[in-house]
């Protein structure tokens, strides 16, 4: 069993095929689940490795399955200070709650809408919070896209 009980949730190795591994290539056939969910991973990634897991994430969804992401948005205080890779992808941020967290990247409304045009619907809201006495801000992403 895994601590998935605190939450009403059951999990073995019997009944649960939990695997570890990049996820830019997923080891499941296509149409395979009914959900899929992202919490502030993909986005530790360049552009093309993003495209290439939402694909990646589509494809094992089966048809009408749903994709929930939570993805750092633009305005996220420090997104983009630190090495640039290209406009929204930074190889180490200096400031602000990623700062120091590797490759990242963050979303404005048009790219997600954009790459997330794959998809049959989608739903879009956002997170605004703050944070160290408000020094830093969150802007937050929650997506859900429908195969
Ligand atoms: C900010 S953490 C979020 C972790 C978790 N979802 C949570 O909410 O606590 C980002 C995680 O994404 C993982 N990650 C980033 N790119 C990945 C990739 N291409 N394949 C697998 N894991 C990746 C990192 O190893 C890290 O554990």
């Amino acid at each position: 069993m895994i601590a998935l009980t605190s939450e009403g949730l059951v999990a073995s190795a019997q009944s649960t095929d939990l695997k570890v591994g990049n996820f830019r290539s997923l080891p499941w056939s296509d149409n395979l689940f009914d959900g899929a969910v992202d919490i502030e991973a993909i986005y530790a990634n360049p552009v093309p490795v993003i495209h290439a897991v939402i694909r990646e994430a589509k494809r094992v969804l089966k048809p009408g399955g749903w994709f929930f992401a939570k993805m750092f948005g633009s305005k996220t205080t420090g997104a983009t200070s630190g090495k640039r890779l290209d406009a929204r992808t930074t190889e180490n941020p200096t400031r602000g709650p990623l700062a120091g967290t590797g490759v990242t990247h963050v979303f404005t409304e048009r790219e997600i809408r954009k790459i997330f045009a794959i998809f049959s619907e989608l739903r879009l809201d956002w997170v605004h919070r703050s944070d160290k006495d408000g020094a830093c801000e969150f802007f937050e992403w929650l997506v859900q896209a429908r195969k």
